[in-house]
């Protein structure tokens, strides 16, 4: 089992308030971090005081893009307790990641230890306001110093906590999307299931577009017809037509996002019909045109369950239940929020606890 040396800081910094917090813009007294080499494996493992990296010029992820990351949070509960939610999918998609980008795993019992023990120091950063929590940000990088391009043998892991409140400034109201058909973000055989960097470099010009116009994020389509549905820049999409659910199945370009599967698992366990299925943009249109198209939302840990009130395609707008939360999106964030914040029971073993 994995070795954490702890230095804690001399300067503790003041404790943000928590009703003002934004998304990912203060961050906690210490990070986590260690290091990689082919022949040494992970040393090094240590808790530190918040500080910059340094970073020889040729290392490979200034020029490569080597990087992966992961996005979990650590909730308050009532109790005063703090809880993760299912922190050991994202320690297994991290895996995953790093397998597609030729970066180092890390055994899962390792991780584990080095997240409970992380959030364990930094637990009194964790907000207790309504809707916040302690965002945290694992990454790793190649770090090797040289030009050549090849397979990553130095690397470094790093996780930051950062206490958080909503990601959208509309909180739990309705986002408006934009649907993108010129700039794609993944295809099959490419990074798009990955939590790499560079999936979301790809992502930017589309963004920059959509906030032009006024719209929070871009929903993507497929890269290879441009006609099937994916995802949004940072979450997960589900629609409501008729009375099925149907979420974007994992084709290889999309991230198999853990709120998206727990809201399958919640939704089933309440009886609703859920496809993982291909979804066209026409399928959509005609779900919009003809009124079958009830409820549409996004979810991710950041975005938690987030309703879209407007979709905006080739110029044209599309309001969807009058631009208000639907029913089963305000059923679907009340029983997520409410496990996630330990409010209710977590009937599907998904919280842990930090001691
Ligand atoms: N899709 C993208 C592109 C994301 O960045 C995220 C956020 O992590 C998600 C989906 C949702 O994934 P998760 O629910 O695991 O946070
Ligand atoms: C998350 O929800 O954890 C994410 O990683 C989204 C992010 C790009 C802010």
């Amino acid at each position: 089992m994995i070795d954490i040396r702890i230095e804690k800081t001399t300067a503790p910094k003041a404790k943000p308030d928590s009703s003002t917090l934004g998304f990912g813009k203060i961050f906690t007294d210490h990070m986590f971090i260690m290091d990689y080499s082919a022949d040494k494996g992970w040393y090094d493992a240590r808790i530190v005081p918040f500080e910059n990296i340094s970073l020889h010029p040729a290392s490979t992820v200034l020029h490569y893009g080597s990087e992966i990351f992961e996005g979990l949070k650590a909730y308050r509960r009532k109790d005063g307790k703090v809880q993760l939610f299912r922190p050991i999918e994202n320690i297994r998609r991290m895996n995953n990641s790093a397998e597609r980008l030729c970066l180092p795993q890390i055994p899962e019992e390792d991780a584990m230890k080095i997240l409970e023990t992380f959030v364990s120091v930094e637990q009194d950063w964790t907000p207790s306001a309504e809707g916040t929590s302690l965002y945290l940000r694992p990454f790793m990088f190649g770090n090797d110093e040289t030009l050549g391009v090849h397979a990553v043998h130095n690397a470094k892991f790093v996780i930051i906590a950062s206490p958080v409140g909503s990601y959208y400034k509309e909180g739990i109201n309705p986002v408006k999307i934009m649907i993108e058909s010129e700039d794609v973000r993944a295809v099959r055989g490419g990074t798009g299931y990955a939590k790499c960097g560079g999936n979301y470099a790809a992502s930017n010009r589309a963004g920059e577009k959509a906030e032009k116009q006024g719209y929070s994020q871009v929903l993507w389509l497929d890269g290879v017809e441009r006609k099937y549905i994916e995802e949004v820049g940072a979450m997960n999409v589900m629609f409501k037509i008729g009375d099925e659910i149907v979420t974007p199945m994992l084709s290889g370009s999309i991230l198999p996002g853990i709120t998206r599967k727990s809201c399958i698992e919640v939704l089933k366990g309440e009886g609703y019909t859920v496809s993982e299925r291909l979804l066209s943009i026409d399928e959509l249109g005609e779900a919009l045109h003809n009124g079958t198209l009830k409820e549409a939302w996004g979810c991710g840990t950041a975005a938690v369950v987030s309703p879209i009130g407007e979709l905006l395609y080739k110029g044209e707008k599309f309001v969807i239940n009058n631009g208000e939360i639907g029913e089963v999106t305000q059923s679907l964030y009340d029983t997520l929020t409410g496990i996630q914040w330990g409010k209710i029971e977590d009937t599907f073993g998904w919280t842990y606890e930090i001691k």
